[in-house]
């Protein structure tokens, strides 16, 4: 499976293709787990642990990505409310067909630029990962988005008007799935910061209901300084399914600044993090420019990422590789790569 797995990610589109039906994530039970390290007291994938969920290629939450974005291609608009508690104008869009997302359409706010959050979900499918909510570019009409306002939203209507851009009377945004429960992790207090910078410290046992978390924590460290998102710790963007084994990568509308080195925040983050996806690492390693485009391309319409954004990410890509090498260096790859 991991062999597959690594060819799967040759870099072509062709290889995407293949890759698509070739293989899982990591949260795949029959990926290779790593030896238990030799440092006493050293993190071990536990025997005794649930089986992790398989979440086959190509769905989120046991269902089809394919059909959750073609139901958002098509979805006729049937109201929207505002979200709160979010610094940008973003909203929950309820269809005619009951199913729902967030829309985030063209805004003056920065920190919230639609092409970037499609862009993070294509980069993370490509990587095997399945932790952001599918996302599509869509144009929404103003009637649609003014018109269809739930009255409990009404009073954002003169927030709304000045911060969206509409062009031709309607603004181009991104709709993604609507997770129906979500849950603070806790992860970006500081007392939860400082909790699992010591579970993903190499010599510290990290407790058995923790180990999912802390996978995909730690891929989200090199995920998003991949991305450059550096908005990840700012607050409500750390949120995770209920029963606590699940972490959505939410909130992925502000990064891919051209910015080689990568914001000084992702840095810093990952820095504290010294375990990893053997499987996330790879892939990683195997990312290439045309591998980008490939995988961007799968969105329709005018490219999700200029060039030299894709170059920045790319760069990246080797500052958050050095940081893994360096500890593999130092430690071996028994004590570094010891998620699957
Ligand atoms: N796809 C989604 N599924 C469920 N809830 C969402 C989704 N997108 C956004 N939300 C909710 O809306 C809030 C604001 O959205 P977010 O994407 O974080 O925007 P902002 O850039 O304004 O912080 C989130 O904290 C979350 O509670
Ligand atoms: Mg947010």
């Amino acid at each position: 499976m991991f062999s597959l797995e690594v060819a799967a990610f040759g870099g072509t589109a062709v290889a995407l293709t293949l890759g698509a039906k070739a293989y899982t994530t990591y949260h795949d039970t029959s990926a290779q787990l790593t030896t238990p390290a030799a440092l006493p007291g050293a993190p071990l994938w536990p025997e005794q642990l649930p089986a992790p969920q398989v979440t086959p290629q190509g769905t989120f939450l046991g269902m089809s990505d394919e059909l959750l974005i073609e139901r958002m291609r098509r979805g006729e608009v049937k109201s929207l409310r505002f979200n709160r508690g979010g610094s940008s104008i973003s909203f929950r869009v309820d269809f005619k067909d009951g199913s729902r997302a967030s829309f985030k359409p063209a805004q003056t706010n920065p920190q919230s630029v639609p092409r970037k959050e499609v862009a993070a979900y294509r980069l993370s499918r490509y990587l095997g990962l399945n932790l952001i909510p599918p996302a599509v570019m869509r144009t929404l009409s103003r009637e649609d988005v003014l018109g269809k306002l739930a009255p409990e939203s009404a009073f954002m209507r003169p927030r709304v008007e000045a911060e969206t851009i509409f062009e031709n009377g309607a603004t181009t945004g991104v709709l993604s799935y609507w997770i129906p429960t979500i849950v603070n992790m806790g992860l970006d207090s500081p007392e939860g910061v400082k909790r699992w910078t010591e579970w993903l410290t190499i010599g510290n046992r990290i407790p058995p209901d923790k180990i999912h978390i802390m996978a995909q924590l730690s891929t989200l460290l090199l995920f998003d300084l991949v991305q450059n998102n550096s908005d990840r710790f700012s607050g409500g963007n750390l949120v995770g399914a209920p029963d606590g084994r699940t972490l959505y990568y939410m909130d992925n509308a502000f990064g891919f600044q051209v910015d080689p080195q990568g914001h000084l925040r992702c840095r810093s983050y990952l820095a504290r993090a010294q375990k990893f996806s053997r499987g996330f690492v790879e892939r990683l390693r195997r990312l290439d420019r045309a591998a980008v485009r490939a995988a961007l391309a799968e969105e329709p319409g005018p490219p999700l990422l200029y060039d030299a954004e894709i170059d920045a990410l790319l760069s990246r890509r080797d500052v958050a590789l050095r940081h893994v090498d360096r500890l593999v260096q130092e430690y071996g790859e028994e004590q570094v790569l010891v998620f699957p």
